[in-house]
């Protein structure tokens, strides 16, 4: 296999070794780390030249930067797309992406469900400068295209959706939002590229906060959006990146990405088999209202998750009889699980969306947009899975019938593990 930009070989093939070969960097098996912030340039033309774009040489690292750049390509490749931006954030990769395809006047139409942040931005940021947002519920592609107006240019899904986990039709919303001139942003941040290919499933966008699966480790932060169209992916570079946010990854941590790219699908494998176990316990336990998961057939878009996604994926969203208290009863029995916001961490990670990641929603804003109050998000982590059961059990016991299960004593990991 030659080691230059192959896009023939596997998704792990590729994640391990897209772009890079050994024998251009003295051997070097792992890619070095760029650090400089600006180049030398061998004499005024070519700088003159390269900021005209008639040389292709790197200027200054808001720009471009040759770390930043393999991982860049390595991003797209797993995407399949035609380019790729990296981010100092999520909310970086999704405001940039979002400032360079918006101009006064324009509307976007957005999910009913989007993660906290991004509702805020959406609603408080972006809105000041002439942009109109609508929500439409996008589980129903007929709705979307009763929707879709001369002015829409962006549809803005997330799917599956933080935190309720609703998942929305990517092919089905991509051919109608065409059909009227719009194009088709995908968070596809709960599955990254090993479990969903938005920009193959007909979309333009594909965003990720790269803080979660991608890195992988929770010892970063960082974003990514993958485009279909290379203009545009010059675009939201030269302008959402370069002049409006300047929210530009550090190379140390794209190092750490391209780290965390080697074992994403090993990683995700394991995040799906321990969720979807953990999934059927809740299910099956009496303290459990509903559960939100898209390997249960109970689900109801399990048929489209079957159809979307290569695997069901690391997050569930439940609710238990008793609702709110119950819930708060359940994350604070728990032991091993820690009680914290983010996502994609070798760590199962428990929160409460209404409180923590959704509280920049009002409680009618949060009703109006399917975020009930009681309910609780799961990021299943890489334990071994008997522990995480062992301790979500007790935890739904407790919810249930919190004196019987406080018996169990002194609420420290090592006195249960
Ligand atoms: C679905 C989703 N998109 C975007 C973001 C924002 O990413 P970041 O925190 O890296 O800015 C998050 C963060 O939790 C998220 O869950």
């Amino acid at each position: 296999m030659t080691r230059s930009l192959d896009r023939a070989g596997g998704f792990s093939t590729r994640a391990i070794h897209f772009g890079y070969d050994p024998a251009e960097h003295l051997g070097a098996l792992v890619p070095p780390i760029h650090t400089s912030a600006t180049y030398a340039f061998p004499d005024t033309g070519y700088g003159a030249r390269c900021f005209t774009g008639e040389e292709k040489g790197y200027i200054y690292s808001r720009i471009a930067n040759p770390t930043l750049a393999l991982l860049e390509a390595r991003l797209a490749s797993l995407e399949q797309g035609a380019g790729a931006v990296v981010f100092a954030s999520g909310m970086g990769a999704i405001t940039a992406t979002l400032w360079s395809m918006l101009t006064p006047g324009d509307e976007v139409l957005a999910d009913l469900t989007l993660y906290g942040c991004t509702f805020s931005f959406l609603h408080h940021g972006i809105g000041h400068f002439g942009v109109t947002v609508r929500h439409v519920d996008m589980t129903d592609p007929e709705q979307v295209a009763a929707a879709l107006t001369e002015r829409t240019r962006v549809v803005y899904i997330e799917s599956p959706a933080n935190p309720n986990m609703r998942l929305a039709d990517i092919a089905a919303i991509s051919r109608l939002s065409h059909a009227r001139g719009a194009r088709v942003v995908v968070d596809n941040t709960y599955c990254s590229p090993y479990l969903q290919q938005p920009l193959v499933l007909g979309a333009d966008v594909s965003l990720h906060s790269v803080t979660k699966y991608l890195g992988g480790h929770g010892d970063l932060m960082a974003g990514a959006a993958v485009f279909a169209d290379a203009e545009l992916a010059e675009r939201v570079r030269l302008y959402g990146l370069k002049d409006m946010t300047g929210a530009v990854m550090s190379a140390h941590d794209a190092h750490l990405v391209m780290r965390g790219l080697k074992t994403l699908a090993l990683r995700m494998d394991r995040h799906c088999q321990n969720a979807q176990q953990v999934a059927e316990r809740i299910a099956a336990h009496p303290a459990a209202a509903v559960v939100h998961y898209p390997g249960l057939p109970s689900f109801a878009q399990h048929a489209l998750a079957q159809r979307q996604m290569r695997q069901m994926g690391g997050m569930i969203a439940f609710e238990l009889h008793g609702g709110l208290q119950a819930g708060v009863r359940f994350m604070d029995a728990l032991r091993l699980v820690t009680r914290a916001v983010s996502l994609g961490d070798a760590e199962t990670l428990a929160q409460h969306p209404a409180s923590m990641t959704h509280s920049t929603y009002t409680p009618e804003e949060r009703a109006a947009h399917g975020i009930p109050e009681g309910l609780v998000r799961l990021s299943i982590g890489l334990e071994d899975v008997e522990d995480i059961l062992a301790d979500i059990g007790q935890a739904l016991d407790h919810a249930l019938a919190p004196e019987g299960a406080a018996r169990g004593g002194a609420r420290s990991l090592s006195s249960v593990f």
